[in-house]
């Protein structure tokens, strides 16, 4: 596969390492003081591009792909309120785009743990969940994607809780999220239910970057060839 890396960070580098593993070619790398390298005439021949930028710049560069016909793997998170609008357009248009909030195999079970423990809690209103998450002191956007992707998760099958709302909630259908920035932490996270007699949580602790990066490397080779909207339960299929 002919690979574009657009974000040539953290995640672009590790990417890149496990793509070249695999095989494929990294034709094209853009970061950003070469935005405008990001055209059709660079995207040519492009089979998937691999998105790991700034919340601020996703959408356009998503876009920008989505014109020269390229399709998209995304992992920028801190830009749910536009999602909507690129998963109609790509659908509309025949596109091709997979958007994951966190691309490593144990989140996304415990995703699917969380929506179990959530059913089960709603016969159970003693006890009171909120969720917690750490990230590196770089990170940019708090909550992290996968911590409301969690809080989703949980409010779609626990009817007390309605919403999420940061740090301090004033009702009780609030579901609170904690965000904390520590050292270098790739990232944790926890979903914790507690009640006047006990605690139980269920966490997941990333060790490294490289299970987030292998995940979108699968994601660009399942997407391949492909036109729609895929998220890492088409590509796990937990
Ligand atoms: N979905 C996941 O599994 C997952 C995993 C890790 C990180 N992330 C998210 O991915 C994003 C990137 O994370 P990171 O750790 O690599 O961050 P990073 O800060 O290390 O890298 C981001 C890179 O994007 C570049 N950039 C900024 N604007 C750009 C533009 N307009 N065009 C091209 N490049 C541009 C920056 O210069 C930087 O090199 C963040 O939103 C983060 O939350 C998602």
């Amino acid at each position: 596969m002919k690979i574009a890396l657009i974000g040539y960070g953290k995640m672009g580098k590790e990417v890149e390492k496990i793509a070249l593993d695999r095989g494929h070619t990294i034709a094209l790398i853009i970061d950003k003081d070469d935005e405008k390298k990001l055209n059709p005439e660079n995207l040519k021949g492009i089979d998937v591009a691999i998105e790991f930028t700034i919340p601020e710049s996703a959408v356009h560069n998503i876009k920008k792909c989505f014109n020269s016909n390229v399709a998209v793997v995304c992992g920028t998170t801190g830009w749910v309120q536009e999602l909507d609008t690129i998963i109609d357009f790509c659908k509309n248009n025949n596109k091709a785009f997979f958007y994951a909030s966190n691309y490593s195999l144990g989140v996304n079970i415990l995703f699917k743990v969380n929506s179990f423990v959530a059913q089960i809690m709603n016969k159970y209103d003693t006890y009171e969940p909120h969720i917690e998450e750490t990230h590196h002191t770089q990170k940019l956007d708090a909550p992290s994607g996968t911590a409301i992707t969690l809080a989703d998760g949980l409010i779609k099958n626990l009817n007390r809780k309605t919403n999420w709302v940061k740090e301090n909630g004033t009702n009780p259908s609030d579901l609170v999220i904690k965000s904390f920035r520590e050292g270098t932490v790739p990232g944790n996270h926890k979903v914790i239910y507690e009640s006047e007699f006990d605690k139980l949580h269920i966490e997941h602790d990333s060790k490294n970057r490289q299970g987030l990066a292998m995940g979108a490397i699968l994601a660009a080779e399942f997407i391949a060839g492909k036109t729609g909207y895929f998220t890492m339960n088409d590509l796990l299929n937990i």
